[in-house]
Formats: structure tokens, C-alpha cells, sequence
């Protein structure tokens, strides 16, 4: 057996079993007062007799005004120590050592879940279409949360916690104070590179502060933003040769950001190299070793064989290897790697299957990389709820899940933020492709796909209206109930709509029905609950929410359109 299986000793004094880590994957599983509860403990029982070496939890906030997503856990006192207590005795018991993972979302904050403007360096958003712009932090705040890092860490010793993680990747505050894209503060925690490094030193020495010199504390970090004018490898290697100097016990690489989500394997492009040794982040990792003299490294992002793992072990490139998605759907991967006889972990590609220009559409890849979370995340929800992982489980039921539950803003990165600055020029141009995006390649298909197979609906037609500026017929497909007097239109862009604006200049109106055009006269119904309505559309009613769902992803204002026949009926049978 190659180094994989060895103990590792770390500088607190306290060993690793082993060189697997479980690493951090968000669990979106606390109460609603953002504790942990059974579904976390059976969770955990789980990984804890899964034989790895080391699990790490999911990201937990310090600020419960400041979430990453619904469900997070929260630490800011002790009141849920009971309850952290039961959660880490849950690994413990299975003879693996768990560290607590500890965040801040900064501008990464999620509007699903946080009510509050997000906080971050400056007040910069980040790239992805509707996140809010933050409110640059003052420096009284800065010093709060590095104090809430601290009394967090101490919180998660006292509740049993072996150590502490410290999130400084994937575009959270942490990273944002380190990013120059992020970070364009001119005070003492921003302008040159050693300034931004400054926060997350500072968020280090006070969590070691806080707590027993064999408690341990570690930091994920990023190889890279993998963004222009971001955090380069380069600075990265600077910060790694700071934290070196500091009382660590791991140092775990990752990269990317949900801008850029290089830590799902989703950069532009990758050399044949890396390809070849499967991690996404080994090559940086080769030139850091020394930097990190004797604080211990993990490498997490792609490792899937025992052989690149063992290979990258044994060749002293990393101490740790760690695995986040395929622990979801073999929660005893460790095991079954080490002894179990298993040669590759073989996890699903979630993906929804698109190609040529589909595939290269950034619309659609943001589907793919938020479907690929939701689908991990719904096998820690089964795992949590008692039950066997899936992997069978369809993409398009986590897709169906997600638009049932959250409409739209589901399709944006769940661990990147939503909603936000609705009224900006460039959310609204992002937003517009990407409902064109959905309607063209997702809707459209989807409607045609089910009257082929004969489940037929009533929604596609045309309107013809009457052109405000030009006066010429104008038609337009439209979505339509019809019923003996008339039809329901849900106007999708409500008082933004072209053809809607037509109506209310010009009520007359034609509506095809069963091929045959009727003249009409249409009124827009603002006041009409136009949710209530869009369920009504449903071809078969146990798809009402799914077609309300639809609908709220699609429009940001839609409203109700009543149209009125002012033609004689068809005669029957005609
Ligand atoms: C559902 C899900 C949730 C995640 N949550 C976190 C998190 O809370 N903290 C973190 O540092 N990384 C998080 N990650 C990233 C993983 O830790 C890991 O870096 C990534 O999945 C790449 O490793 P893999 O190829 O083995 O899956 C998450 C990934 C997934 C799929």
C-alpha cells in the first residue's frame, strides 16, 4: 500500500490516520436558526466510518446577516454548543478527526438567503449577472470579523472540533481581500499585495490565539482567481510563503471562484499535464512545497484514481489529497480506496449533456456548474435524511427541483449570489440571454418534445397585434389558456413587453385558436394574481408548480392578459 494509508503528524501534535481528506462541501443543512440538527449528525455518522483520514465540514458563517446559502450553519456564541457537540462527536466516533470549515461570503453573499447589503473590501460587485454591489467594510468592521473568526474557532474547539479551516478561496471575503480585482482599498488592508495578504494573516494569528496549541488551524487557499487582473499564482506563492511563518497546520490548495469556477474542474482550459495527473491544482502545488517549509499541503479538484493520488502523495507533492465530489455518492470512499479493492471513484458527470455552440454559451455553462453543486448537494440532503446516495439520479430532476423551488435565480450559482442590482443596465442584458437562452434552447424544445410524444399543451400560439409606431399587424407566440369566451396570456415582460405595449394603445387584437384566427379585443390585468394564474396553465395539474415555476424564471414582472373573443364561435365540428 503506498503512502496514502500513512499517519501524518501534524505541528499542533495531533496525527492524521491517513492522507484522504473529505473537504469541504457546503451541507445547506442547518435549522432554521442556522444550527446544526440530526440530519447533520446522521450525515457526518456517514463520513465518520468512512475511513478517511480527515473530514473537514462545509463552510460555516460567522454572521448570520452574511450567508453563502439557505442552510448554513452559523457560529457568532455559544448558544448551539450542545449541538456542535453532537455534530462533531458524529465523525469522531467513527475514529476520523473533523475540522470546521469557517466563512465569510463577503460580496459572494447569497439574496436567497441574506437580507442585508453584502459587505466586502470595496464596494465592487462581483462578476456574475445580479449580484448586488456591496458596502465597502470600515475598518472597525474589519477588526469585528476578524475577532468573529476568532470566537468562532473557539467555539468550535469547546463544542470537540479538532481544528479549524479557514476559507480563504473561491471568492469569498477571505479571497477578496486578497484579490486586486476585488480589493482597490488604499488603507492598511489594500494597495500592494502585502496589505491585501494582511486580513487573512490577521484572521490566522487571532483564531491561533483563541485557541490550544494542539488544536489545529488551516487555510484553503487558492492557487489562483483564474480571472484577469486577479490573484495570480505568483502572489499566491508570496501569501503561502507568509503563512509559513505562521503556527499552521495544513495548507489546502484549491483555485477559482464562482465567476470562474477552476475548482470544479470548469477553467477554459487545461494543459495536457494536468490532464494527465487529474488534479487541477498539482502543478502549482509542485512549485509551493518548499514555500510551505513545514506546514503540511493538501491538493483538492479532480483526483479520482488511487494511482494519481497515491502518485501524487508518494512523490512528495502533497501530504493530503482531498475529495469533495465524490465523497457525496460514497460517503465510505476512503475505505473503499484503501481497502475496499476500488481503483477509480467513478462519481456522475452532472452536466445537462450540451453541445456545440450550446455548450459554449456562458448562460448555459452557469446552468451547468450551479446543477452540478445542486446535485451534490441533493445527495447530502438524502444522506442526511437517512437514506443511500443516488447517483442515478437524473440532472433534470435537480434542475426541475431547483426551478421548482427557487424559479430563476436558482439557475445562478448558488454558492455565488443572486438577485441583486435589478436595475442595471448589465443585469438586465445578462438576464435577457439568459431567459433567451433558456426559452430558446430549454422551454421551447421541451413543449415541442412533449407534443410530439402526444401531451399536448395549451400554450403555444400566436397574438397578432397591432404595431403602436408602424400600425401593421405585428404576431408574436404566445403562451394561452384558452376558455369559451376568450383566452389567459401571461405578457412574460409585463409593462416591458413590445407586444403588451401594443395592447394597451390598441386593444383589438387576433388570436389563433386550433389554427383558425379569431379577432379579439385584450386588456392587461396588472391587479390579477398572475402566479395563480401561470399555475392554471399547467397540461396536467402535478406540473402547476413546475409551470408557475417556468414562468417566474422566465420574466421579472409578468402580468395577466385577458383576451375576449369579439367574433362568432366556430361552429361545431368546423
Ligand atoms: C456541493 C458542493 C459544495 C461545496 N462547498 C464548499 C465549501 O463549503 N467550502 C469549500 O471550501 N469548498 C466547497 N466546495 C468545493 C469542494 O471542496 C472541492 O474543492 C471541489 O468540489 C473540487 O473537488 P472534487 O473534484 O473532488 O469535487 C463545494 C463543492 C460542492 C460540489
Amino acid at each position: 500500500m503506498s503512502g496514502l494509508a500513512t499517519p501524518l503528524p501534524l505541528p499542533c501534535g495531533r496525527v492524521l490516520p491517513n492522507r484522504l481528506m473529505k473537504s469541504a462541501l457546503s451541507e445547506g443543512l442547518a435549522t432554521a436558526d442556522h444550527a446544526p440538527d440530526e440530519r447533520l449528525v446522521r450525515l457526518y455518522r456517514r463520513w465518520g466510518a468512512g475511513g478517511f483520514g480527515l473530514i473537514v465540514t462545509g463552510n460555516v458563517m460567522i454572521d448570520r446577516t452574511q450567508l453563502g446559502e439557505p442552510g448554513n450553519v452559523v457560529i457568532e456564541d455559544d448558544r448551539d454548543l450542545a449541538a456542535l457537540t453532537r455534530w462533531a462527536k458524529a465523525a469522531q466516533d467513527g475514529g476520523t478527526p473533523i475540522w470546521m470549515q469557517l466563512n465569510h461570503p463577503g460580496r459572494q453573499a447569497n439574496p436567497l438567503a441574506t437580507r442585508q447589503r453584502p459587505v466586502a473590501p470595496s464596494a465592487l460587485a462581483a462578476g456574475i449577472p445580479g449580484l448586488p454591489v456591496p458596502r465597502a467594510l470600515t475598518d472597525a468592521e474589519i477588526r469585528d470579523l476578524i475577532h468573529r473568526f476568532a470566537t468562532a474557532a473557539r467555539i468550535a474547539e469547546a463544542a470537540g472540533f479538532d481544528g479549524v479551516q479557514i476559507h480563504a478561496a473561491h471568492g469569498y471575503l477571505v479571497s477578496q481581500f486578497l484579490s486586486p480585482l476585488a480589493n482597490q482599498r488604499t488603507d492598511d488592508w489594500g494597495g500592494d499585495a502585502q496589505r491585501r495578504a494582511r486580513f487573512l494573516l490577521e484572521v490566522v494569528r487571532a483564531v491561533r490565539s483563541s485557541v490550544q496549541p494542539g488544536f489545529a488551524v488551516a487555510v484553503k487557499l487558492n492557487s489562483a482567481d483564474f480571472q484577469r487582473g486577479g490573484f495570480t499564482e505568483d502572489e499566491s506563492r508570496a501569501v503561502i510563503e507568509q503563512l509559513a511563518g505562521e503556527q499552521l497546520d495544513l495548507i489546502e490548495i484549491s483555485g477559482g471562484s464562482y465567476e470562474s469556477p477552476a475548482m470544479m474542474g470548469r477553467a477554459q482550459t487545461v494543459s495536457a499535464r494536468t490532464a494527465a495527473r487529474e488534479a487541477y491544482f498539482l502543478e502549482y502545488a509542485d512549485t509551493v512545497r518548499t514555500l510551505a517549509a513545514s506546514v503540511p499541503l493538501a491538493v483538492t479538484g479532480g483526483f479520482r484514481s488511487r494511482a494519481a493520488m497515491s502518485d501524487a502523495i508518494d512523490s512528495g507533492v502533497c501530504d493530503v489529497v482531498g475529495l469533495g465530489r465524490p465523497s457525496t455518492v460514497r460517503p465510505a470512499a476512503a475505505t473503499d480506496l484503501l481497502a475496499g479493492g476500488i481503483d477509480v471513484l467513478r462519481p456522475p458527470l452532472i452536466s445537462l449533456g450540451l453541445r456545440g455552440r450550446l455548450a459554449r454559451s456562458s448562460a448555459l455553462r452557469a446552468v451547468d456548474g450551479a446543477l452540478d453543486l445542486q446535485w451534490h448537494t441533493d445527495q447530502l440532503h438524502r444522506l442526511g435524511a437517512g437514506l443511500d446516495p443516488d447517483p442515478a439520479r437524473s440532472p433534470w430532476s435537480t434542475a426541475v427541483t431547483m426551478l421548482r423551488r427557487n424559479g430563476f435565480d436558482a439557475f445562478r450559482s448558488r454558492r455565488g449570489a443572486v438577485g441583486g442590482d435589478r436595475g442595471s443596465t448589465k443585469f438586465r442584458i445578462d438576464k435577457f440571454r439568459v431567459e433567451r437562452a433558456i426559452g430558446r434552447y430549454l422551454v421551447n424544445p421541451g413543449f415541442a418534445a412533449l407534443d410530439r410524444i402526444g401531451v399536448r399543451s395549451t400554450f403555444a400560439t400566436e397574438l397578432e397585434t397591432i404595431g403602436r409606431k408602424s400600425g401593421q399587424p405585428r404576431r408574436v407566440p404566445v403562451s394561452v389558456r384558452f376558455d369559451d369566451e376568450g383566452a389567459w396570456i401571461i405578457c412574460q415582460h409585463g409593462m416591458r413587453s413590445g407586444w403588451g405595449n401594443n395592447v394597451r394603445a390598441n386593444p383589438a387584437v387576433r388570436l389563433r385558436q386550433n389554427g383558425r384566427w379569431r379577432a379579439a379585443t385584450a386588456e392587461l390585468r396588472p391587479d390579477d394574481d398572475v402566479v395563480a394564474r401561470a399555475r392554471a396553465f399547467a397540461p396536467h395539474p402535478a406540473l402547476a408548480p413546475l409551470t408557475a415555476a417556468g414562468f417566474a424564471a422566465l420574466q421579472t414582472d409578468p402580468i395577466s392578459v385577458r383576451v375576449t373573443f369579439t367574433d362568432a364561435p366556430p361552429s361545431a365540428g368546423a
